[in-house]
């Protein structure tokens, strides 16, 4: 048994449903769920703090069914986008009434070490009001945290901060939940927040959820080619046209790619490149080793922040690499330059249809 075990969760809301939604989480696991706008995420979180009844399945939390207890006694955190803090209370007050219920013998000291750890604690006297948006997320995590809750709850918690606020607000959560192993799922629409937090990864659409598991295997396998565009990483449909020496060649239109994995001649098969792992030359390897060597032509650069985006055509497929500034320096391409593809055979992935 996991330390959260959620089966089959479905609710029906008439114009939107839920639908079978399983996953289970260890006990300090960090799951960032991510999804296009609609897709059910924030009514899932709901659902799991008790503000809908799902119509069928099961919440079970630290061994303990909770499917239909009152909010109140799930022992579940939540931050919303908003904080909700109160604002006719001083921050200080907001971080105690998280703690109305049990109040600690030494609750004062509490709050201030709360309040220290997420650098509030000159602002415990102010009301939210004349807080910044980045001082008032932290209030919010006080509050929530204080009551070391057996499961955090995040609804894009960071998406009202700048850049900068929101890369500090992740190391202070990072260092504040870390301490406790506290078990979190947090809603985001920033793959950053994912990479900087979490160890899972869940893509959901439509009500359902589409993959779940480790960040590095739903980037590298996603099961479909939603999963695959959402976190951006190539998808392709090709056949396996033969084996030799550990490895297969997949004729996807017309473009021979090898891999490692394993399928059988004659099998039609979906095969996942990440962006990351396509590198980019000028000049060919005199040595194949180990790599897919493919004539590409530069058809694009998106400039993303500190990363380039190329657009390439390879024979009749189109490919995205993703390079770092400092690659793109030394690769000096311009748009219609005839390049190299480089792809090592286990960057390849054969994935299942999912
Ligand atoms: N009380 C309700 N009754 C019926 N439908 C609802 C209700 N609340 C929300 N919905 C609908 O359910 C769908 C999913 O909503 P939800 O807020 O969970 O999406 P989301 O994935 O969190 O999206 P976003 O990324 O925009 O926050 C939406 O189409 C929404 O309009
Ligand atoms: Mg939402």
């Amino acid at each position: 048994m996991s330390f959260v075990d959620i089966d089959d969760l479905s609710i029906d809301l008439g114009e939107f449903s839920l639908k079978g939604v399983s996953l289970s989480l260890e006990r300090g696991d960090y799951l960032t769920i991510i999804g296009p706008t609609g897709a059910g995420k924030t009514i899932f979180l709901e659902t799991i703090v008790g503000f809908w009844r799902p119509d069928r399945g099961r919440i079970v939390l630290d061994g303990r069914d909770i499917t239909t207890e009152p909010p109140e006694y799930r022992h579940i955190g939540i931050v919303y986008q908003d904080y909700a803090l109160l604002p006719h209370m001083t921050v200080y007050r907001n971080i105690a009434y998280g703690l109305k219920k049990h109040k600690p013998e030494n609750m004062d000291e509490a709050i201030r070490k709360m309040a220290r750890s997420l650098h509030i604690d000159h602002l415990l006297h102010r009301k939210p009001i004349t807080l910044s948006g980045g001082e008032q997320q932290r209030a919010a995590l006080a509050r929530v945290l204080i009551v070391e809750p057996s499961l955090l709850l995040m609804d894009e918690p960071f998406s009202a901060l700048d850049p900068q606020t929101r890369r500090r607000a992740r190391l202070l959560l990072k260092e504040a939940i870390g301490e406790r192993a506290t078990t979190v799922i947090h809603i985001t629409h920033d793959l950053d927040d994912a990479w900087a937090l979490a160890n899972k990864l869940a893509v959901f659409k439509d009500g359902r959820l589409l993959q779940m598991g480790a960040m590095d295997t739903v980037f590298s396998q996603p099961k479909n080619r939603f999963v695959a565009e959402f976190v951006g990483t190539g998808f392709f449909s090709g056949t396996v046209v033969s084996r030799e020496n550990g490895c297969v060649n997949i004729d996807v239109e017309g473009t021979c790619l090898q891999s490692l994995d394993r399928a059988d001649k004659g099998k039609p098969v979906n095969v996942a490149i990440r962006c990351e792992d396509i590198r980019v030359s000028r000049k060919k390897p005199s040595v194949a080793n180990g790599f897919n060597i493919l004539n590409a032509t530069l058809k694009n650069v998106i400039p993303e922040g500190s990363s380039s985006l190329l657009d390439l055509r390879v024979d009749n497929l189109e490919m995205n690499a993703l390079l770092t500034q400092n690659a793109m320096r030394r690769l000096d391409a311009r748009r219609g330059d005839n390049l190299y593809a480089l792809i090592r055979k286990e960057h390849v992935k054969i994935v299942q249809d999912g």
